[in-house]
């Protein structure tokens, strides 16, 4: 069932003109190639399926959230899950700094908690003053009524392009309940 009524872009700008004399040409058939590849490859990734989380870090006694789609588990023993957190985002720079963070897996009926902590709706502080949460044991953030909930040590990171990979340990977990959040078609949905 889909749940939002407006196509929603996880989308960073990619194109620009390059007017330096004498290469331009050579410039923008590379930009205009590579262009094309980047809109098939937005349009081929936007048919997978993918559970929408916000991860939230604690920098300096100030809060910090994004919502992700890239969460993935990868070991159970140890316990690991990685998320890739664009370079140019606060929260990952508060994850890089802290050395933890914390996931909270979205419900449907949390579609606007989605776009706030996207930055698609208005927030103060940014976002977190008005939205229902609790601290895990270690201090970060945890919204309330999610389905499930990680608190995670940042154990490695690796650039991957315009975004780092960040591997968590974790290091407690629970669950809720409630239908899933899930990112399909640039478009919320849920499962009935
Ligand atoms: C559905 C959806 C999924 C997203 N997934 C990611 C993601 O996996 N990693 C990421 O870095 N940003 C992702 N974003 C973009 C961030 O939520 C957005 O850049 C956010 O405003 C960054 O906030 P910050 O700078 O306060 O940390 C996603 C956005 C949407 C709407």
């Amino acid at each position: 069932m889909q749940t939002s009524a407006l196509p929603l872009g996880y989308v960073a700008p990619d194109f620009e003109v390059d007017s330096t004399v004498g290469v331009v040409q050579v410039r923008i058939a590379v930009r205009l190639r590579n262009h094309v590849l980047t809109q098939e490859f937005r349009d081929a990734m936007a048919r997978l399926p993918a559970s929408v989380v916000v991860v939230s870090a604690r920098l300096d006694g100030r809060f910090r959230g994004l919502t992700a789609s890239s969460l993935v588990s990868i070991s159970v023993e140890p316990p690991l899950v990685l998320v890739g957190l664009e370079r140019e985002t606060m929260t990952r720079a508060a994850v890089l700094e802290s050395k933890a963070f914390n996931v909270s897996v979205l419900t449907r009926s949390q579609e606007f908690i989605a776009d706030r902590f996207a930055g698609r709706a208005p927030a103060a502080d940014p976002g977190w003053s008005d939205v229902p949460h609790s601290l895990g044991s270690n201090g970060v953030p945890i919204i309330e009524g999610c389905s499930a909930w990680l608190e995670c040590k940042l154990v490695q990171v690796h650039a991957a392009g315009d975004h780092d990979i960040c591997v968590g340990e974790v290091e407690a977990a629970g669950k809720g309940a409630g239908d899933p959040l899930i990112l399909w078609d640039r478009s919320f949905w849920t499962l009935r």
